[in-house]
């Protein structure tokens, strides 16, 4: 993020366009859906098309071929004044079919309406199978050098900066689903090198369901919706799923994170990342390292609770693609470390005793501590959603000279499905010339024709060995930067097996759980006992308990308790891992920038100390939302929520700046979040509400004035921890990102069990 306030200038920016346009009630956040504000009246002036916000941008310029083009973004967004066909044929209108008279058929001579209709009737393509709801953004790595003793790549190479391009997502549901669902996250990058493109296809969750991917219909089939009726979407809160992993076993470490507050993430900004195979990286000399990648976000990992991911796939279905594009927008670009866990490249390919084919486990931090190889950051949203995060087309088999694959199973099936899903899914073999999937080093390949090529081939050879194209293309050894594989000899008996060491499954799940702090904990024996409550077959609970009494005798009772079911004991020995302490979220500080803080103010608070909190809060990287009981102007500020539009969901901290009386439309008929008893000297109840909800979320709550009101109304100590009332509102703002820092006041949380 850059030194200088960057929500702060993001915000004046938006204000000053504002100001000059004379809409007030756009200014403050980011959001606004154009680059200019809209007139009242419909424009009938002719003129060309808006440009992009300054936060948005389409793919770098590339050819079909990976040629910089040197052209304007302008070159492939629409142009000129006037409405055309796809022909670039000027239209007069778009609004009638050409008909025989005013009440006379409609001619088929209308080659614009036919042309119009036939686009539309193939506007969808199909949504991914899997990770069909998503969101991305541009942004540039920048390699700090120190993996270049161990890989050629040169996009790792000291100082290298390369464009990518990042796509988050959910994993089961559909394109439409809403974002806070209980699920793994998909971290997908795009590394648009020098020696072609790079994908790294990971996920916020550092292993897998399964060891092989022969098995991963099956895990799909079990977690998307049931096929009989398709429900319930988005999640694995029913019994095929359940079903299935408590048969699978190798599913249980996997399934353990997603139980944990790791399922529930705050923001694609506060997850972690992981490339989850081992990898192999080859240097100049051809010496190789086994390697685990992982992402750390600068604003460390967060989660929301349950309940808060709940109302929000209400309140704001879009929650995680809205809080990325903001921030992007708003100038607090998102930043993530890449890192590197290395180990010997011995024949067993194990590391104290850990064995690094098996993606169902995990190498603890402790153990292989994770070195920074280079920093990534997020700084242009994308200018069309379906150009560029819907087309993209990842490829766990996009590799560049320096990174080499492993033998994992489950790794060499995506080296297979991800080019033969796309051809489906992008209509056709030639969807790398997508312009958002274009490489950015030269392409001379011996690919031809086929669906929407856009490439102009010159030659007449497109095969080797040739003379009449004079021999081109030539193949590229090692020293012309060729993509060598590393000759690793192979043998062995053709069979269908696992080793022995994929058997054990409960080790890392136990070590995961040992790990947890007790809220953390806590917030497991939630989730399972909430999934396995929401199945309808006893026989699916029993057997999954049977799964947790292999983890823990605490967790398995707890859930047990809640399904009213009686805790099995365990059916092998427990083993005693040491905890890992990297893997709790709890306990440390992180910076708050770019965090969202509601401040809840009407006409009588001191709007003087009202506006000084919320220039202090742009001040410190954040974005300050005014609430207010209407909609337009309190004071000199704008008001972006209302109580109304208003819910606690939307914040990570609350600011009182006093005791809002009920608002014109604070009865229940008219906003059931209300309620319908306002006795005399009530409280707005819908701030009321705000504040509970917020207490009981554990974030923090500051205020002033006649605040404490509001929290005796609400039922919330003054005293509470996370509770910050004074007399001077910039210090209880203070006092209030100094408790942010920890993300939550886990001490609200009841003790465990
Ligand atoms: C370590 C295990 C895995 C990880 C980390 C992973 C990660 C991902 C991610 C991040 C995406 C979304 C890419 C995007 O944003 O467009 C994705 C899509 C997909 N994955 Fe995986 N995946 C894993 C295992 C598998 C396996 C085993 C298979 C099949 C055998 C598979 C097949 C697919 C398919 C077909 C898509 C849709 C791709 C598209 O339509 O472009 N994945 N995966």
């Amino acid at each position: 993020m850059s030194e200088s306030n960057p929500i702060k200038s993001a915000v004046e920016k938006v204000v000053d366009t504002v100001a000059h346009h004379g809409h007030p009630e756009k200014a403050e956040i980011p959001g606004v859906p154009n680059s200019e504000p809209p007139s009242l009246e419909e424009p009938v002036e002719p003129r060309e098309p808006l440009a992009p916000k300054p936060d948005q941008t389409g793919p770098d310029t590339f050819s079909p071929t990976g040629q910089p083009t040197g052209a304007s973004q302008d070159a492939v967004a629409q142009g000129g004044a006037f409405l055309t066909s796809a022909q670039g044929v000027r239209l007069p209108d778009t609004d009638h079919s050409l008909k025989a008279g005013p009440r006379g058929p409609v001619l088929l001579q209308d080659f614009h309406l036919r042309e119009k209709i036939m686009h539309f009737d193939h506007e969808r393509i199909p949504e991914r199978v899997v990770h069909a709801r998503g969101s991305a953004a541009h942004g540039v790595f920048r390699s700090y050098g120190t993996a270049a003793n161990i890989t050629k790549a040169a996009f790792l190479a000291e100082g290298v900066e390369t464009p990518v391009f990042v796509r988050f997502s959910t994993v089961l549901g559909s394109r439409g689903s809403a974002d806070t669902v209980r699920d793994t996250r998909g971290f997908a990058t795009k590394f648009y090198t020098t020696e072609g493109v790079y994908d790294l296809v990971g996920n916020n969750i550092p292993v897998f369901f399964i060891q092989d991917g022969i098995k991963f219909p099956d895990v799909i089939h079990a977690g998307k919706p049931h096929p009989d009726r398709e429900i319930p979407q988005a999640q694995s809160a029913h019994d095929t799923f359940w079903d299935f992993v408590s048969l699978h076993t190798e599913a249980t470490h996997h399934t353990m994170w997603n139980m944990s507050d790791r399922g529930i993430p705050r923001s694609f900004r506060m997850m972690e990342g992981f490339g989850v195979h081992t990898f192999r990286l080859v240097n100049a000399e051809g010496a190789t390292t086994l390697v685990k990648f992982h992402w750390k976000p600068k604003l460390g990992v967060h989660s929301l609770t349950w309940e808060e991911a709940q109302l929000i796939n209400g309140v704001d279905p879009d929650y995680h693609r809205r809080d990325l594009a903001d921030a992007i927008e708003a100038g607090a670009y998102p930043q993530w470390e890449l890192g590197i866990q290395t180990f010997p490249d011995t024949p067993e390919q194990m590391f104290e005793g850990i064995d690094l084919l098996d993606p169902t486990k995990i190498v603890p931090e402790e153990l292989a501590p994770v070195q920074p190889i280079g920093l990534l950051e997020l700084n242009r949203n994308p200018s069309n959603f379906f150009a560029e995060t819907e087309q993209v087309a990842f490829h766990a088999g996009h590799l560049v000279p320096g990174i080499d694959v492993t033998d994992d199973p489950l790794l060499a099936a995506r080296l297979f499905s991800y080019l033969d899903t796309q051809l489906t899914r992008l209509g056709g073999p030639n969807f790398p010339q997508i312009p958002i999937n274009r490489p950015h080093a030269p392409v001379n390949d011996m690919l031809r024709d086929g669906f929407h090529q856009d490439a102009v081939h010159r030659g007449v050879a497109p095969y080797r060995p040739n003379s009449l194209d004079g021999g081109c293309p030539f193949q590229a050894g090692a020293a012309q930067g060729g993509y060598v594989e590393v000759p690793l000899e192979v043998s062995g008996r053709k069979v269908r097996e696992a080793p022995a060491s994929y058997a054990d499954h409960f080790s890392q799940p136990r070590l995961f759980w040992r790990s947890m702090s007790p809220v953390e904990k806590e917030h497991i024996i939630d989730a399972y006992t909430f999934e396995l409550g929401k199945c309808y077959e006893q026989a699916v609970k029993e057997r999954q308990l049977r799964v947790l009494a292999n983890i823990d005798p605490v967790l398995c009772r707890e859930v047990a308790q809640g399904l009213g079911l009686p805790a099995p004991e365990p059916s092998e020995p427990l083993a005693e891992p040491a905890p890992s302490p990297a893997l709790s979220q709890v306990g440390r500080e992180w910076p708050t920038a770019g965090r969202i803080i509601g401040i809840v103010a009407d006409d009588s608070c001191d709007l003087g100390v009202v506006g000084a909190v919320r220039e202090a809060v742009l001040a410190a990287g954040m974005v300050p939302l005014i609430v207010a009981p209407k909609g337009g102007m309190l004071g000199t500020m704008p008001v972006q929520r209302t109580f109304l539009t208003a819910r606690s969901v939307e914040f990570d901290a609350l600011l009182l700046a006093g005791a809002p009386a009920p608002g014109k439309d604070a009865f229940g008929a008219r906003d059931a979040k209300a309620g319908n008893l306002l006795p005399d000297g009530s409280v707005d109840p819908r701030v009321v509400l705000m504040v509970m909800e917020v207490y009981r979320h554990a974030k923090a709550i500051g205020g002033w004035g006649t605040a404490a009101r509001v929290l005796t109304q609400a039922g919330v100590p003054e005293q509470a921890p996370g509770v910050v009332v004074g007399e001077d509102g910039e210090q209880v703002l203070r006092e209030t990102i100094r408790l942010l820092a920890a993300h939550r006041v886990w001490e609200r949380f009841p003790p465990a069990a």
